[in-house]
């Protein structure tokens, strides 16, 4: 049983009211709402256990390291990685791929070779490919998403050729909300000889997420979307390609040994983790992790799957409303179009009446450009997210109709 009501009890910033109504959070997909949980771990963090980690051999640094290290291994069970030392620690999913693509990238690709993503990538998983491609020589391809939003898998299986060192995909839009196969991508990807990365940053929030089930090598996602804190973010690789992988930035920590002359690495994590680390963020990440486990990603993933069945329903009844994306597999991210109102507009009305949505081109253009709009408003879910939400959202958006 699905205790919606306590769940919701768990974040306290749902219960704040917003222009005298209620918190109407429908953008969960750019940031979450913390629980109570992942507060009081920050909380515990700075005023039970701090010090800085891994250089002080006194009690609060063991402490603060025994914690950043239990958070490690926290995620390492969360995605199922092979050891602890396959999760590196970054300051988002946005660092994590500028980290694979500046460091295996740089190595790794040369002119004649080709790096291949979706045409539904977030700017993320795009520009720091287009930059590495740029300095490479290498050629930077993408595959078709269909009218729908679902992956053209005709145009994927075309593209892949031997010549494809990267693919790099997103296993949820944050647009279309459309659910990549990303284990069928990774393993088409091997065949050719090419390594698959996963951004994972809205699809790990929404089902359990298994990297070795997948066979990914590479998985970014950030803390923030996963109910955890800003500033944090994670990378999974697999232990031999980091292991060959050079550092990404240089100094404190990410050393072996160092002479005026010379510098020897860490290995893996630590070689990728230079200068303190964002250690409390760490500590709430796994937190929030715990917390997630405790509800079970299963339940998560049905309450939302109901939802989405729930949205589309209630959102059907809105002439005039079109929903973008709206592949088969698809989870709780809702991008729409509202007759020729603008979506700021509509945003503009929502928020009077408490409803939180984002609008623009959700750092993803070329798709928002690809399905013909140029800027398109989104709501999105969460596991908080309750059908009495996605009432008032609908019935805000017919004052929008009402008042245009
Ligand atoms: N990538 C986040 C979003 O889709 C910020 O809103």
């Amino acid at each position: 049983m699905y205790d919606i009501k306590k769940i919701r009890a768990d974040f306290p910033n749902l219960n704040i009211s917003i222009n005298g109504h209620a918190n109407t959070f429908l953008d969960t997909a750019a940031s979450a709402q913390k629980p109570q949980a992942v507060i009081e771990a920050i909380v515990k963090a700075y005023t039970e256990n701090y010090a800085n980690v891994h250089r002080g051999s006194y009690y609060l640094s063991e402490m603060a390291t025994e914690a950043y290290e239990n958070a490690r291994r926290t995620i390492k069970n969360f995605i199922n990685a092979a050891t602890k030392n396959e999760i590196v620690f970054t300051r988002s999913a946005t660092e994590s791929i500028n980290l694979i693509a500046s460091t295996w990238g740089n190595a790794n690709l040369n002119k004649g070779d080709e790096v291949l993503l979706s045409e539904a990538e977030h700017h993320g998983n795009l520009v720091p490919w287009q930059n590495i491609c740029q300095k490479t020589g290498a050629a930077l391809r993408f595959f078709r998403v269909n009218d729908d939003g679902s992956p053209d898998m005709e145009d994927f299986y075309h593209q892949l050729n031997p010549r494809v060192k990267m693919v790099s995909v997103t296993g949820m839009s944050n647009v279309l909300g459309t659910i990549f196969p990303v284990k069928e991508i990774a393993k088409a990807a091997h065949l050719v000889g090419a390594l698959c990365l996963v951004d994972a940053c809205q699809s790990i929030v929404h089902a359990p997420t298994d990297v070795q089930d997948i066979s990914c090598d590479f998985m970014a996602f950030s803390g923030h979307k996963l109910y955890g804190p800003t500033g944090i973010g994670c990378l999974y690789g697999r232990y031999d390609l980091l292991a060959d992988m050079p550092p990404y930035q240089f100094g404190g920590d990410m050393v072996d040994n160092v002479t005026f002359q010379k510098t020897t690495y860490a290995l893996p994590p630590a070689r990728f983790e230079a200068g303190t680390p964002a250690i409390v963020q760490a500590v709430g990440l796994g937190a929030a992790l715990q917390y997630i486990l405790s509800i079970g990603m299963e339940n998560i993933a049905a309450h939302e799957r109901e939802l989405v069945k729930y949205t589309n329903e209630r959102l059907s009844e809105i002439a005039d409303l079109k929903i973008v994306g709206t592949a088969p597999e698809k989870g709780g991210v809702f991008a729409f179009a509202l007759g020729n109102i603008h979506p700021q507009d509509v945003a503009f009305i929502l928020n009077k009446e408490g409803v939180s949505i984002r609008t623009g081109h959700h750092c993803a253009q070329p798709i928002v450009n690809r399905m013909g709009y140029e800027s398109l408003a989104r709501a999105s879910i969460g596991l908080y997210t309750n059908k009495e939400d996605i009432d008032r959202f609908v019935a805000a958006l017919q004052k929008v109709k009402t008042f245009f």
